[in-house]
């Protein structure tokens, strides 16, 4: 019975010996700058709200086709009142492994500088930052696979009838001018499905956003590779309203790029820098509303192409985060500074009530 008791302790002492040494390599192991499969992301997540309680959510708002859940970190303090927000997705095309690698340091960057830097306190406060890390989530687990699906793009739904290949491309799929200058090929890896929103992960995004959308001020996508800053419209017959606005920010924002680490990223409309095409995430969001839209293609300028070494991580990192903090700062600016006016206004206008009284 001693010898039992004894056994018991011990297993005791072990678990808790365990766990304890989980908790602190965990905490220390999450590496910025290398590739992760999907469940080392989704234990991430949950390290991000672990660490920080009064910032981080994890939301789950979609499914995918072979039924994995569609996550994404909501980033911003609890003012009680009503805040704008922030887009940004990553890893929309599986094999692009530098965007979801982004997701995770712009996440960390923004917690990390909440706590040093005023602005970014301020921002916290003003706005949300809806940040999905992995949004084709099948796709990005079968690049995963082995190295003959490494560079798999599209999403992994069934084939349609009297077709053999499998999956969407995603970016095609939104409904947006749907099915000019894509492909109604199902083997090809820009098939934009067989109809407008088709998928269900297009539907759980565009439901999401929908429900909300003139609270978002700005919409990132990130992708590789190419070096490149796109904003709306991939179709060749529309022109935004704001162009000449969109068309600034970003020349400012490739000008912070640059300043980094000396690449040069090309800007323009997605239709003049790639070629036209239709049904990306780009242009629906634009078109619901949301003004700042903009398409990040990261490192490099084709010399790996998708599969950009690790070593090469933490700079393209570090220059596409100065780009999108231009961006988000404008934005927050933008619709800040007006209200920060008329409180002044109202403030000035009880003062003088105050002191009539
Ligand atoms: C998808 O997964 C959820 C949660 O694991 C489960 O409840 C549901 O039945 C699944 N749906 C299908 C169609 O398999
Ligand atoms: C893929 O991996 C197999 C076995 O690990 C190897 O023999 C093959 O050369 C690899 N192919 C490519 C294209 O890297
Ligand atoms: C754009 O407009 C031109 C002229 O109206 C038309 O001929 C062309 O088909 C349109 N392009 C697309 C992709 O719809
Ligand atoms: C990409 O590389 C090509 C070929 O070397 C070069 O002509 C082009 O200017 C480069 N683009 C950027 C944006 O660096
Ligand atoms: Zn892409």
């Amino acid at each position: 019975n001693n010898l039992k008791d004894l056994f018991s302790i011990f297993r005791v002492v072990k678990m808790f010996l365990m766990c304890l040494w989980c908790c602190v390599c965990r905490r220390v192991e999450h590496d910025y700058f290398r590739y992760h499969p999907m469940p080392e992301i989704t234990d991430w997540m949950w390290l991000m709200v672990e660490d920080h309680p009064d910032l981080v959510t994890v939301v789950d708002y979609g499914r995918t086709h072979e039924n994995r859940t569609i996550s994404l970190l909501k980033i911003g303090l609890d003012t009680g009142l009503k805040k704008k927000a922030v887009w940004m997705d990553c890893g929309i095309h599986a094999r692009e492994w530098i965007a979801p690698a982004f997701c995770q340091y712009f996440v960390r960057q923004i917690l990390q500088t909440s706590k040093t830097d005023p602005k970014m306190e301020l921002m916290m406060k003003n706005l949300d930052f809806y940040v999905t890390p992995v949004f084709n989530v099948d796709g990005y687990v079968y690049s995963w696979k082995d190295n003959t699906t490494r560079l798999w793009r599209k999403s992994r739904s069934a084939s349609p009838p009297g077709c053999d290949c499998q999956g969407t491309d995603l970016n095609r799929n939104f409904d947006s001018n749907w099915a000019v200058g894509v492909s109604s090929n199902c083997c090809s890896s820009r098939y934009c499905g067989t109809g407008p929103m088709s998928e269900p992960e297009t539907q759980f995004l565009t439901y999401f956003m929908g429900s909300w959308k003139d609270d978002f001020l700005c919409f990132l996508t990130i992708h590789s590779f190419g070096q490149m800053l796109l904003f709306p419209y991939g179709h060749p017959n529309f022109t935004a309203s704001n162009y000449a606005e969109l068309m600034e920010v970003a020349l400012a924002a490739a000008e912070a790029i640059q300043e980094v680490h000396g690449m040069i990223y090309k800007v323009g409309i997605a239709s003049d820098v790639i070629y036209p095409f239709s049904g990306s995430s780009q242009d629906w969001a634009h078109m619901l509303g949301i003004p700042l839209t903009f398409t990040f293609e990261l490192r490099d300028n084709g010399t790996f192409g998708f599969e950009l070494p690790e070593d090469q991580i933490q700079p393209s990192c570090e220059e596409a985060y100065s780009g999108v903090l231009h961006i988000i700062t404008y934005a927050h600016d933008k619709a800040f500074s007006a209200a920060a006016a008329v409180w002044t206004v109202l403030l000035a206008a009880a003062t003088t009530a105050v002191s009539l009284m």
